[in-house]
C-alpha cells in the first residue's frame, strides 16, 4: 500500500480506537498497538528503506509526527478517565482503611442519680409515674391545698406559660394525676424536671430535678414514712449515714418535716460543703394532708398517705463530689465522661 495511505489509514483506526475507549487498560493496550517497539508506526518506520527515496523523508516526519500526536492524545485520555475514576471512588467505602471508632457516650450523673434513687424505692415495691412538665395552675398549686392567696405559693412560685398554665415547680402535681386515676393503695416514685425563677448561681438553677415519692394505703403511718426514708439514706449513702427529721411546714402534708443526712464530706463534724454545722438538706416529706385527699376525691376517713420531694441534683453534688451546680448542664464531655 502507499505508504502514506497506510499512515492515514492508521491515524483513522487510532482515532475509532480512542473514542470506543473508556477504561486505562485499554488505554494501554491502544498505545502499545501504535506506538510500541512493534507498533503500528514504528513497523511503518521500520520500512521506510523499502520506499522510494523520494517518498522516505515525507513519510518518515509524517510517522514522527502521529507518534507525538497519538502519544498527547492518549495522555489526555488517561488524564480524563483517571479524574473519573477518582470521583466515582471518592464516598465509596475503602475498607482497607483504619475504622473510625464511635465515640460511646455516657450516662449522665443526673440520669445515673435518678436511675439509682429509682433502683431503691422500685426494690421496696414502688412504681414509677411521669407527669407533664408544663401544668394547668390546679395540679401545681390548687389540688395540693395551695390557694392563690396563701404566702406559701411564694415558696413554689414559678414560670407562667399561657393563662393559668405553669413550668411545674415541683413534681408534686404527678401525685395529683396519679390519685385522680387510681384508687388505694398507690404506691410510686415520680422523677422529673421542675422549674423555679431562680437567680443561677453555684447551688441554684431555674431548671432541676426531682423526685417524688407517694404512698397510700389504709393503714400507712409516720413511723413507715422514717423507715423507708432511712433504708433509703443508707442504701444511697452507705450504712454509717445518719439520718434527721426536723419540723417543717408544707401545704400538702400534715405534719412536715425536713430531712437531713449527716455531712458524708466530713462525718457530721462540720465543713465547708454542710455550712459547717454538719447535716445536709436533701429533702422534704410528711403525712399527705386531707385536702389533698379530698381534692382527689378519696375518702378521708378511711385513707392515709405520706409524700416526700428530694432533689436530685442536690443528692448527686454530695454523691460524686460535685461542688458547683452549673456543670450538670453546660454539656461540657471533659465533665461527663468522668461517670460511667
Ligand atoms: N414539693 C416539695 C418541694 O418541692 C417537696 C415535698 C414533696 C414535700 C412531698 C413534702 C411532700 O419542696
Amino acid at each position: 500500500m502507499d505508504p502514506a495511505k497506510l499512515l492515514e489509514e492508521i491515524s483513522k483506526d487510532f482515532g475509532l480506537s480512542l473514542e470506543s475507549c473508556n477504561d486505562i487498560r485499554r488505554l494501554e493496550e491502544i498505545r502499545t498497538d501504535y506506538l510500541g517497539r512493534k507498533g503500528k508506526l514504528n513497523l511503518v518506520l521500520k520500512d521506510i528503506p523499502s520506499f522510494a527515496p523520494e517518498e522516505r523523508k515525507e513519510v518518515g516526519s509524517r510517522a514522527n509526527l502521529l507518534k507525538d500526536d497519538f502519544s498527547i492524545r492518549l495522555d489526555a485520555l488517561k488524564f480524563e478517565l483517571e479524574k473519573k475514576l477518582k470521583s466515582e471512588t471518592t464516598g465509596s467505602l475503602d475498607v482497607t482503611l483504619p475504622g473510625v471508632e464511635p465515640g460511646i457516650g455516657t450516662r449522665h450523673p443526673l440520669t445515673l442519680t435518678i436511675n439509682r434513687i429509682c433502683d431503691i424505692f422500685v426494690s421496696l415495691g414502688f412504681e414509677i409515674a411521669e407527669g407533664p412538665e408544663i401544668e394547668s395552675e390546679f395540679y401545681n398549686f390548687e389540688a395540693l391545698n395551695i390557694p392563690l392567696d396563701h404566702p406559701s405559693r411564694d415558696a413554689f412560685d414559678t414560670f407562667y406559660v399561657k393563662g393559668k398554665y405553669v413550668l411545674r415547680s415541683h413534681t408534686s402535681n404527678v401525685q395529683i394525676r396519679l390519685m385522680e386515676k387510681n384508687e388505694p393503695p398507690v404506691q410510686a416514685i415520680m422523677p422529673g424536671r421542675v422549674y423555679r425563677p431562680d437567680a443561677v448561681d453555684a447551688s441554684h438553677s431555674f431548671m432541676f430535678h426531682q423526685v417524688e415519692g407517694l404512698l397510700v394505703s389504709e393503714t400507712v403511718r409516720f413511723s413507715d414514712l422514717k423507715g423507708i426514708l432511712m433504708n433509703f439514706c443508707k442504701s444511697m449513702f452507705g450504712p454509717d449515714i445518719k439520718m434527721r427529721m426536723r419540723p417543717h411546714f408544707f401545704p400538702f402534708t400534715e405534719p412536715s418535716v425536713e430531712v437531713d443526712i449527716s455531712c458524708a464530706n466530713c462525718a457530721g463534724v462540720g465543713c465547708r460543703v454542710c455550712s459547717g454545722n454538719g447535716w445536709l438538706e436533701i429533702l422534704g416529706a410528711g403525712m399527705v394532708n386531707p385536702k389533698v385527699f379530698e381534692a382527689v376525691k378519696y375518702d378521708t376517713s378511711k385513707y392515709r398517705g405520706f409524700a416526700f420531694g428530694m432533689g436530685v441534683e442536690r443528692i448527686a453534688m454530695l454523691l460524686y463530689g460535685i461542688e458547683d451546680i452549673r456543670l450538670f448542664y453546660e454539656n461540657d464531655v471533659r465533665f461527663l465522661r468522668q461517670f460511667a
